[in-house]
């Protein structure tokens, strides 16, 4: 993308899978397909959003969430190589964030791997704060690492009664 600084934080449509698959490829050892990333927007409560160029073509990044109850979850986030450090994680949090607050939830919780310091880096700076962690939780070849488990809680004055 040549300017994240003008994206636009756009719903993540049917049509956009193959493009976040190919993001998410170069984000995860790990990747989900374009499959997977539909039969996830299906799920009830789930939503996406995208970082949209002006021209409406390049994806800068995505986030997938999903809402149950009062609580939400950040399911993935990945941003394009090429795009990163220039606020698109954050924007795409934050909107998620204002998604999920809209939606009626009063936390938004997330896993990260332990050996991922800027992902753990971001959700520090938005306020998240560590609840838990879950050893072995991710494969690293034949070993594995540690998910954090994460949690923010969500501005009340924005939820619904
Ligand atoms: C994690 C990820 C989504 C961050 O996206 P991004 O667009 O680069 O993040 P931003 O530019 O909005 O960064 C916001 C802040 O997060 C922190 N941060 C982000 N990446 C960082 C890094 N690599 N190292 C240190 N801090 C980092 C910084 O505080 C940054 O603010 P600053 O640039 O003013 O210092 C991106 O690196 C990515 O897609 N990684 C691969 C997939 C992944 O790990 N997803 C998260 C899995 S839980």
């Amino acid at each position: 993308m040549s300017d994240p600084a003008k994206a636009a934080i756009r719903p993540v449509t049917a049509g956009a899978a193959p493009g976040l698959a190919h993001i998410h490829a170069a984000g995860f050892d790990e990747a989900w397909g374009a499959n997977a990333i539909r039969d996830i927007l299906a799920m009830p409560g789930s939503f996406g959003l995208m970082a949209l160029a002006p021209d409406g073509e390049a994806i800068g990044g995505f986030v997938l969430a999903r809402v149950a109850g009062d609580e939400a979850e950040i399911l993935t986030i990945a941003v394009a190589a090429g795009s990163r450090r220039q606020g698109l994680g954050e924007r795409l949090m934050d909107a998620a964030a204002a998604s999920a607050v809209a939606a009626g939830a009063a936390a938004l919780f997330l896993e990260v791997a332990e050996d991922n310091p800027g992902a753990i880096a971001l959700y520090r700076k938005l306020g998240f704060a560590t609840v838990g962690r879950r050893p072995g939780y991710y494969r690293r070849g034949a070993g594995a690492v540690a998910a954090l488990t994460m949690r923010l809680d969500l501005p009340s004055r924005l939820r619904r009664p």
